[in-house]
């Protein structure tokens, strides 16, 4: 029964049960001995055990002991709202709420614990109000467990490294996590639950890496500052949400909204975001037909921008990147970070040309600010760079932190410290000033911001396809959906049909880049190739980059394994029509799909899919396209080689 335990016990020791709005996932807060602490339970079985709760303040002692509860307020929300760009047009928002309001009999403290449960999930977070003592507080640890068996399986990336979240996923039992790992962390329980340890509206905090502490249990460790301080809060204070996602099966993590729900609506109009498809001035300085520095090859002069001008006009992209387009990118690019500018062009492209190009030819263009992790930089002229930006008509900007640290106030600090966390919300609030959309490489991770923050349309923040030419292999792709993209979009740079590049040669089949577009989501998709692989070399496989739509009204994962194959239709949001995306790993596989999820009524199918013979190493061009007519009641049988894939557009007839 709800909240049965409340009220019989005394208030330093006493437990309550808060469940979901469908009765099947309860999450138990206790106080014993006036200590807090919480568990979770999904139909009975134990998720989550007995998990410590509390904070921990420089110069005082630590809060989550010696306390009594003063008074619990319940409530239930249950409300439908829409999203401006996303994978779903309506998110549900359902949960019962319960804050416990906590104070200290010897110290004077207050603190609220609040519990949201959902259907899917748990979160909860600290609340501290102004103090009898004081209104500033230095965060020094935060207690936070999530005790799951230790031998469950978890999907993880490390956290403190130079190439920030840009790694290889591992996967091991949980107790060998003894060095901090980022979340989204995907742990598959022994009895075939999946939960996925998150955090939500991270705001002027360290992000939460967790690692294995010295009790074997999973433990929140907020990522420090150079000083060593986790976060310096003014109070009233709220951390970020810290999120359970919680599934039957691993396809269901991917309909999550946790995240999203966990975060405000936003306060200004933002109708003025549109997500975009665009092509780049960049794979070309990858395979090193030309570079990023001025110079004989340079890529960004005016004569390459008008020609891809001209490629996005007849390829029906609606945007374009420039990169090197701006001061600094000369000699060693990753060391002039501290001067380069963000309103100055190089020599020989006429910046202001393009632009009005750009414009008379209805095309976006993109700029690209390349940090390089030199933010003390950057925020000096972030607002010139963007008034730069609106003077010359462009919205969209791809920002960059490429450096192995940040350097703000003169000091080395993670990107994913508490100055870096405010760095990248700086950013995104004044780009909404300036109606900028941001695509934001080498970002902070995702934890549903962009609910509140349209225009922040998409980051990086994972491995992605400009490690190809030998650091990727094909289970990526099939982590990513359940790990990395829980978190939000990805910047892929998915559509790279030079697939057999001496330089960069890619451990993909053809048909996998085209299911990139609809496996892996993203707000601003870039068409990454040099438009002659799509003009004029594969033309029919480029219809359907051209076909597929960035935005969704509806998504349906199909059938996927964590690393092993990943199935998913997606409904477009201005049309009817569907696409369907597949993906394996190293595995050749062959799977059944119905297609229940359709809508009533015909549909001619395009298929796009590897031919017997392919293979992601040796065979990647080998492809079918093919047409059948189907509906709702009919199955597909589909060929996926190994480190192939098969893209599929289904239109109303
Ligand atoms: C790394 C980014 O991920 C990539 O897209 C960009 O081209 C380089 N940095 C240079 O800015
Ligand atoms: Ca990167």
């Amino acid at each position: 029964m709800l909240f049965s335990f409340f009220g019989r016990r005394k208030k330093t020791d006493f437990d309550e049960d808060i469940f979901s709005p469908d009765g099947t996932i309860n999450c138990r807060f206790y106080l014993e001995a006036g200590h807090v602490g919480y568990m979770v339970l999904k139909n009975d079985n134990v998720l989550i055990e007995k998990s410590t709760l509390g904070l921990e303040f420089q110069g005082e002692k630590p809060m989550g002991s010696g306390l009594r509860l003063v008074r619990a307020n319940r409530k239930t929300i249950n409300e439908n709202w829409k999203t401006i760009v996303g994978e779903d047009v309506e998110i549900k928002n359902n949960y019962n709420e319960v804050a416990f309001y906590l104070a200290e009999d010897n110290a004077g403290r207050l603190i609220t614990i609040r519990f949201r449960v959902f259907n899917d999930g748990v979160a909860f977070r600290y609340e501290i109000p102004p103090q009898p003592r004081f209104r500033r507080l230095i965060i020094n640890d935060e207690l936070t467990e999530f005790n799951i068996d230790n031998n469950a399986l978890a999907w993880h990336i490390p956290a403190y490294q130079p190439d920030r979240y840009e790694y290889n996923y591992s996967s091991s039992p949980l107790y060998e996590l003894t060095n901090s790992v980022h979340t989204p962390l995907t742990i598959k329980l022994a009895y075939d639950s999946y939960v996925s340890i998150h955090e939500a509206a991270l705001y002027d905090y360290g992000e939460m890496t967790v690692k294995i502490d010295k009790w074997r249990a999973l433990k929140a460790d907020i990522t420090p500052l150079s000083d060593g301080a986790k976060a310096y809060v003014d109070l009233p204070f709220n951390t970020p949400w810290r999120v359970v996602m919680i599934a039957d099966r691993a396809t269901e993590l991917i309909k999550n909204r946790m995240v999203l729900n966990l975060n405000e609506p936003p306060r200004e109009d933002f109708s003025w975001v549109k997500p975009l498809k665009f092509l780049g001035i960049w794979w070309a300085m990858f395979v090193g037909e030309w570079t990023w520095a001025p110079g004989e090859r340079h890529g960004a002069t005016t004569e390459h921008a008008k020609e891809y001008l001209a490629s996005c006009k007849r390829l029906g992209v609606d945007g374009l990147l420039i990169e090197g387009w701006n001061n600094g990118w000369d000699g060693d690019w990753l060391q002039n970070g501290a001067f380069t500018s963000f309103t100055k062009p190089v020599g020989d492209i006429d910046f202001e040309e393009i632009a009005k190009n750009a414009k008379d030819n209805n095309i976006n263009l993109i700029a690209h600010h390349e940090t390089v992790g030199f933010v003390d930089n950057y925020e000096k002229q972030l607002e010139s760079a963007y008034q730069y930006c609106a003077k010359n008509n462009i919205h969209y900007v791809k920002s960059g932190y490429a450096g192995s640290m940040l350097t703000i106030q003169n000091k080395k600090e993670f990107h994913h410290s508490q100055l870096g966390v405010r760095h990248y919300q700086k950013a995104v609030e004044l780009a909404a000033k300036y109606h900028i959309m941001l695509d934001v490489h080498e970002p902070i991770k995702g934890t549903g911001i962009e609910r509140t923050w349209p225009n922040l349309l998409t980051r990086e923040g994972a491995r992605g396809q400009e490690y190809e030419g030998g650091a990727l292999s094909p289970s990526h792709a099939c982590i990513l959906p359940f790990t990395r993209l829980l978190a939000g979009g990805m910047d892929y740079t998915s559509g790279i049909f030079d697939l057999t590049n001496a330089t960069k040669r890619i451990a993909s089949t053809l048909a996998r880049q085209l299911a990139f577009y609809v496996t892996i989501y993203s707000g601003m998709q870039m068409v990454s190739d040099r438009p002659v692989f799509y003009e004029t070399k594969y033309p029919q496989a480029y219809n359907f980059i051209r076909d597929v739509p960035v935005n969704w009204s509806k998504t349906v994962p199909i059938i996927g394994e964590i690393g092993q194959y990943y199935v998913v239709a997606r409904k477009a949001r201005a049309a009817d029509d569907w696409y369907i995306g597949g993906v394996t790993n190293e595995e050749p596989r062959r799977v059944h799909l119905s297609l229940g999820f359709l809508d009533d009524g015909e549909y001619k199918l395009e298929i796009y899919r590897d031919a017997e013979d392919a293979h992601y190493r040796d065979n990647q061009l080998s492809i079918v396209i093919e047409g059948k007519k189907v509906n709702k009641n009919d199955s597909l049988d589909l060929w996926m080689a190994a480190g192939g894939g098969f893209a599929i557009r289904a239109t109303k007839l």
